[in-house]
């Protein structure tokens, strides 16, 4: 592609896909390159729940079933929550996973209140481990209790369920199946899929595909980042191959039953989600960018590259009762992995957006 990168063909196309400051409405980018104007009502409106210090890293979130949030953190191995109802918005830290960790990432829940959450091991400026192990621990909120005023008086009880030497760098995960004890890890320094039985604690690479791996043009060599289960499919975002994918995945085994698809173009993602109507919400952290996926199209819904709205937007979570069921809520780093505009970071925030007017 003579004296062009591929990433500055992608620059060019974040250019493309952002909101210019002042622009009467944002555009919709298709899988093939098309824009079109799109008539929601957006940009949607992102509401801060919660802002932390300079430099804090909200990496991914869960909802309880009570609604409070719990929120990892790669900034320290950090485990806290966060309840949008209370009145004092200040997080409760859950655990601190001690320093053979460098931090926090994916979370899922599978049994009620009983939580699955990674720690990573220490790491170097090219995410690879500088010693220890990467770990899944289980943390049971079963037993955990505080007061109004914060104070913790009842525990959770965590157990370390599993250490995975193999592994590169460990960041979204999902439950497989609640009976069999299975979730599924991404692996995205390796771009590799680990499911692990968190019964046993045994784990294996259970898919290796090509979709999975980083660009070798990429600006970090992170690929396969984000992981849900839906409809018989394996989904995946890739932070350093603008795709969004699926392959048919065994609920017993985690291994594919068949081939890898392309879903759409997605540039820079970090986490994503499905809203209960199949819509796919991305977090582009590397571009401060909240966008959709329907039908195959991608729309920018929120941030910009140039605004720190939702400087280094990480994850979401979509609420879990009926009320809450079309509020995302979102992790923020404030743009401590790419800054704003190159230069620009902000606090790291907890923050929502109601998607109602997203049809
Ligand atoms: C990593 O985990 C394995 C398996 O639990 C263990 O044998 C090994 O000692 C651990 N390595 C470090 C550096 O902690
Ligand atoms: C994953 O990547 C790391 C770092 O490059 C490497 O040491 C490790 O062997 C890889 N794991 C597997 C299972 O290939
Ligand atoms: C991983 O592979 C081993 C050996 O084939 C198998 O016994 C185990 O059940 C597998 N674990 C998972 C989580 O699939
Ligand atoms: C980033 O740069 C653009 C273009 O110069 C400017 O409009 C915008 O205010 C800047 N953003 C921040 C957060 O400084």
């Amino acid at each position: 592609m003579s004296s062009f990168t591929l990433a500055s063909v992608l620059r060019t196309l974040i250019l493309l896909a952002s909101i210019t400051p002042g622009a009467p409405s944002p555009v919709a980018q298709s899988s093939s390159g098309r824009l079109e104007s799109r008539t929601n009502v957006l940009p949607l409106t992102v509401n801060t729940i919660y802002q932390a210090d300079v430099p804090t890293w909200h990496e991914n979130l869960a909802v309880r079933a009570n609604g409070q949030l719990l929120v990892t953190r790669m900034d320290g191995p950090i485990l806290e929550l966060i309840d949008p109802a209370a009145t004092s918005k200040t997080p409760i830290i859950i655990n601190n996973f001690g320093s053979a960790y460098a931090g926090c990432l994916g979370i899922t829940e599978l049994g009620s209140d009983i939580f699955y959450v990674v720690a990573a091991a220490p790491f170097g400026s090219d995410f690879v481990k500088t010693s220890g192990n990467s770990s899944v621990f289980k943390v049971d909120l079963n037993t955990f209790a505080a007061d109004s005023n914060g104070v913790v008086v009842g525990n959770p009880i965590i157990t370390k369920i599993a250490d995975l030497p193999t592994a590169g760098f460990l960041n979204g995960m999902t439950t497989l199946n609640v009976d069999a004890g299975l979730v599924v890890i991404a692996d995205s320094l390796n771009g590799t899929l680990y499911t692990l039985n968190v019964k046993t604690g045994t784990y294996n690479v259970t898919i290796d595909d090509a979709k999975m791996k980083a660009l070798s043009t990429a600006i970090t060599p992170l690929g396969i980042n984000g992981v849900k289960i839906r409809n018989g499919c394996l989904y995946f975002s890739n932070t350093g191959n603008p795709i969004f994918s699926r392959i048919p995945i065994s609920s017993t085994t985690g291994a594919a039953t068949g081939s890898s698809s392309v879903v759409a173009t997605v540039l820079q993602s970090d986490d994503f989600v499905f809203r209960a109507d199949g819509t796919a919400w991305f977090s582009q952290n590397q571009i401060q960018c909240e966008s959709v996926v329907k039908n195959g199209m991608t729309t920018l819904v929120a941030g910009n590259s140039y605004s720190t709205t939702l400087a280094g937007v990480t994850a979401g979570q979509f609420g879990r009762s009926k009320a809450t069921a079309n509020i995302l809520y979102l992790t923020t780093n404030g743009g401590l992995a790419v800054p704003v505009n190159g230069s620009v970071i902000v606090p790291g925030k907890v923050a929502y957006i109601d998607t109602s007017s997203f049809a």
